[in-house]
């Protein structure tokens, strides 16, 4: 793709969403919608590698990692450099899918043999409408998920998403992930969103106690004079459904996955 043409599919992509990551494309950036929010140090890269990275339980070869609610990509991307064998991105919106689809594209061009263990599904949990709030709804086309085809995972990334999606579908989200999740990082805000799912590490917490263990947390870092971050944390949790199948299978093979 000439640099114009990829100037412009930025631009079109734009005025589709608005960008909410900020990811190097042919030497620019995408123009994010908020960029006070896009320069605090928790932001994009910040979240990856002070909530995310430090929680990953195991090298990442050999491994399979989804994020649900991968908006544009950026963790997928970093998820492939770092030696994830598969990687996964589910996206709920129509537009930031094909920011998604674009972005893997362009990177794919560039250097396959990194890129190609990523794909893509335009794939929304639970029902339409029902987000946290009004600038949170998600207006797809897409049809509410058929939960017994969850993709299998070795570790599932929920960052700042399960507050969007209805308070009920996030709870019978979080209870089938553990049937096919081995691992789940969820990186949220420590705010309260009342119609959507769990935010808080209280509510996280809850959400997650019957079905998961929790394993480790990230609480936000001191941060250097001038750096501004976020009331954020990252929890690492294990499925004790798949744990308890593991440890009652000694060939390390999953029953009905
Ligand atoms: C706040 S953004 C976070 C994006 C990315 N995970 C990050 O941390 O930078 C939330 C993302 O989750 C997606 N999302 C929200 N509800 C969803 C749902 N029910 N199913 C799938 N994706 C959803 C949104 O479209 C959006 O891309």
């Amino acid at each position: 793709m000439e640099k114009q043409d990829v100037s412009d599919m930025v631009t079109n992509l734009g005025d589709l969403r608005y960008w909410y990551q900020r990811i190097e494309v042919d030497g620019e950036v995408t123009p994010v919608f908020n960029k006070e929010m896009a320069e605090t140090a928790f932001y994009n890269q910040g979240k990856w590698e002070y909530f995310i990275k430090p929680l990953i339980p195991f090298a990442p070869e050999g491994r399979i990692f989804v994020e649900c609610g991968c908006n544009a990509g950026l963790f997928l991307l970093l998820a492939a450099e770092m030696g994830f064998s598969t990687v996964l991105g589910l996206e709920g919106d129509d537009g930031w899918y094909q920011q998604a689809c674009f972005i893997l594209e362009y990177y794919q061009g560039r250097q396959p043999e990194i890129y190609r263990r990523v794909s893509l599904a335009l794939s929304r949990i639970g029902k339409a409408g029902e987000g946290a709030s009004k600038s949170c709804t998600i207006q797809s086309s897409c049809l509410a998920r058929d939960w017994s085809s969850l993709p299998r995972a070795d570790l599932t990334l929920l960052a700042n998403v399960l507050y969007w999606i209805d308070r009920e579908s996030a709870g019978r989200y979080i209870a089938e992930l553990a049937r096919s999740s081995d691992y789940c990082i969820v990186v949220s805000v420590n705010g309260s969103y009342p119609l959507g799912g769990p935010c808080s590490r209280e509510e996280v917490c809850h959400a997650f106690k019957n079905d998961w263990e929790e394993v480790e947390s990230v609480s936000p870092p001191q941060l250097e004079a001038g750096e501004r971050g976020r009331d954020m944390f990252s929890i690492l949790f294990r499925s004790r459904v798949l744990s308890s199948e593991h440890d009652g299978n000694s060939s390390g093979q999953r029953a009905g996955l």
